[in-house]
């Protein structure tokens, strides 16, 4: 059957997400991104066949394709800039899938052949991939991408957890909420954020650390699912030394998703982590929820450990690729 591969239109966006869905349900693909680009998609097409374009900054736009056999779309590739980096390191990450029934027919390899001919000024791509995907991984691998990362998605089943007693806390640490905080102290905010940072820095992710900024914090915070008496914070004294908290899931009203926990460096190996983490696990249960979900890297053995003793197993991991330079043709 004919393959054609261009530029999604407004009307593909639900059967570029059932194919992405069926792949990755519990990475759920925004319909927002899809919408979005088949309106730029419009605007570049219409300048391409005029040249008349003006070339976007090199690395600054999100592109897309859609492959079609008989009409219908049966796979996608997307190139977005990587969230959570500043725009000049320029890492792309890449999404690619082929609706089962029509791997093994090149297609895979045409959609990324021809997004990679739109990396220009990234300076490397990324992937996500299922670790159970290993014909996606082998896949990849055989087209210059490696493994940087791999993120264990974790849950902690309330149902079957024995209960567990709070081990004691270090000499003059103590914990609170962000709710009690905020009754004796309306301005905390600054002195979370950089406790917050200071603990993302150590996050051995293999990156470089660039500080998210206190904007963005301040956005988060907002959010009425991030919830504030399930915001746990230590103190020694008067100084936050640690935090632990968890936001409400939309789409999932039995689970409570943990959010991040962290602990300045000269207050850890005491157990403060430990205390905090259950601090969320003793909410989730007094509140009714029935599982805690969480997401640690591999290699943070430390959160690892912590996550092991509360009871926390594997769901499914998922694969951090990377292609470094992004732009070297494929071989195949
Ligand atoms: C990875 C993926 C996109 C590949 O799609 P695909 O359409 O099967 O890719 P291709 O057909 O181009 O290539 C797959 C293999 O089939 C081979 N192939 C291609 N045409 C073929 C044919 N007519 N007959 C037999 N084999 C063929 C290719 O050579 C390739 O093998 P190789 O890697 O040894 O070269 C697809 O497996 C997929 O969607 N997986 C799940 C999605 C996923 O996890 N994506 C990453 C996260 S976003």
């Amino acid at each position: 059957m004919e393959i054609t591969i261009r530029r999604p239109e407004p009307h593909d966006t639900d059967q570029v997400r059932a194919i992405s869905n069926a792949i990755y349900p519990e990475r759920p693909e925004a319909a927002s991104f899809w919408e979005a680009i088949a309106g730029t998609a419009a605007a570049v097409e219409a300048a391409e066949s005029t040249n008349t374009a003006t070339a976007p900054a090199p690395g600054e736009q999100s592109v897309a394709f859609v492959a079609l056999a008989g009409g219908a779309v049966v796979g996608y590739a997307s190139l977005r800039l990587e969230s959570g980096f500043p725009r000049q390191w320029h890492y792309g990450r890449l999404t690619l899938g082929v609706a089962a029934a029509h791997r093994r027919q090149g297609i895979g390899s045409r959609l990324l052949t021809r997004i990679l001919a739109e990396t220009a000024g990234y300076a490397e791509l990324r992937i996500r991939v299922k670790d159970s995907e290993t014909e996606a991984l082998a896949f990849l691998q055989r087209r210059g991408f490696h493994e940087h990362q791999r993120m264990l998605h974790l849950v902690q089943d309330l149902t079957a957890l024995p209960h567990l007693t709070p081990q004691p806390l270090p000499e003059g640490i103590t914990i609170t909420t962000l709710e009690a905080e905020l009754a004796e102290n309306p301005d905390p905010w600054l002195a979370i954020h950089e406790l917050e940072n200071a603990c993302f820095a150590d996050i051995p992710s293999g990156d470089p650390f660039a500080p998210p900024p206190y904007d963005g914090f301040l956005r988060m915070m907002a959010d009425p699912n991030i919830l504030r008496d399930c915001f746990f914070l230590a103190k020694a004294g008067a100084r936050y030394v640690g935090l632990s908290f968890a936001a409400r899931l939309a789409d999932q009203p039995d689970t409570l998703g943990h959010r991040f926990t962290g602990v300045l460096r000269e207050y850890r190996g005491q157990g403060v982590a430990a205390g905090l983490k259950l601090a969320v696990t003793a909410y989730a249960r007094s509140h009714g929820y029935t599982r805690v979900i969480t997401a640690t890297l591999d290699a943070n053995s430390p959160m690892r450990a912590v996550n092991e003793a509360l009871g926390f197993r594997r769901a499914y991991s998922e694969v951090r690729m990377r292609r470094v330079p992004p732009d070297i043709p494929l071989t195949k």
